[in-house]
């Protein structure tokens, strides 16, 4: 496995593969690897025989005050469970390689960025999309993986490549979860014991929710009034930031008749935000 500290070494490891004829699989994160990660570089090498896994703790998509400064960094262990997933490639820059003086250019993506977490994240979403249109114009790869976790950013990432006609597929990947149904995430480490044991009624109150709307049991406002009373009720430490049941296509208000309906939240512990959701097909 390579490590390329700089665009041109990791492009010319690239181009080598390419060269060579692999399929380049692309998993982009900002390490302290955890399962989900783990769970995209896995799909990305079933398709793909050369994958590249960028770690890069991106400071744009972090707001004034955010975590970037304490965001966990383990880059040995990430690299050694790349290694073992048989990752041929780690793109891990500086952020004076992806930034080496202020950008005059940002990517944003209109309306898809405006609700759920856009709406308290300010600025977040351009972070993401400029730092990952960079990525793809420096990895250039067949495919890229994303998690359905973060399902706003995924759908973000997916209209920007479509819009700005970036040669490259998108692929998602369904939600990696502890056993009680809490979403993995890095920041779930930051939990006290209390909020810990209180977080997974996010994910009971989603399925709740989720319970009445595939089976057409009631609308979307009778979802959301159920979920929010499990979150009140189970989980009185967390502050609901946002709870919404949205299109899944245009993350606006869904109405009753939707047959797709996304359910998501983001609720604020003393110490993590943490967010979730569960795409509904409805019967
Ligand atoms: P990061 O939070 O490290 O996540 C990297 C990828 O892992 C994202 O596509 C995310 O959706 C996915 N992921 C996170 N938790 C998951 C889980 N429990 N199950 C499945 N997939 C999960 O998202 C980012 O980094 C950044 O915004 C990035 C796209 C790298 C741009 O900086």
């Amino acid at each position: 496995m390579k490590v390329g500290r700089t665009i041109s070494a990791i492009r010319s490891v690239i181009a080598q593969g390419r060269a060579d004829g692999k399929s380049i699989g692309f998993v982009p994160t900002m390490g302290a690897l955890h399962a989900g990660h783990l769970s995209l570089i896995r799909a990305a090498r079933a398709e793909c025989d050369f994958v590249v896994v960028s770690i890069f703790v991106n400071p744009t998509q972090f707001g004034p005050g955010a975590d970037y400064a304490s965001y966990p960094r383990t880059e040995e262990t990430d690299l050694a469970a790349c290694e073992s997933l048989d990752v041929a490639a780690v793109f891990a820059p500086p952020v004076e390689e992806m930034y080496p003086r202020p950008g005059l250019t940002t990517v944003s993506v209109d309306s898809l960025g405006d609700g759920l977490c856009g709406a308290s994240r300010e600025g977040h979403f351009d972070g993401v999309c400029t730092v990952v249109a960079k990525l793809l114009n420096i990895v250039g790869p067949d495919k890229a993986w994303f998690g359905m976790k973060d399902f706003q950013q995924a759908a973000i990432i997916k209209r920007m490549v479509a819009d700005l006609n970036i040669p490259v597929t998108i692929e998602l990947c369904p939600t990696v979860r502890e056993s009680d149904g809490l979403a993995l995430s890095s920041r779930n480490a930051r939990l006290d014991e209390q909020s810990r044991s209180q977080a997974p009624a996010i994910y009971q109150a989603l399925q709740a929710g989720s319970d009445i709307l595939s089976k057409r049991k009631g609308s979307p406002a009778d979802a959301l009034t159920k979920a929010r009373l499990i979150i009140e009720t189970a989980a009185p430490l967390g502050k609901i930031d946002y709870l919404v049941a949205v299109d899944p296509n245009t993350l606006q208000d869904a109405s009753a008749t939707s047959s797709e309906i996304l359910l998501a939240a983001a609720v604020e512990f003393p110490n993590a935000r943490l967010i979730d959701n569960i795409l509904v097909k409805r019967r």
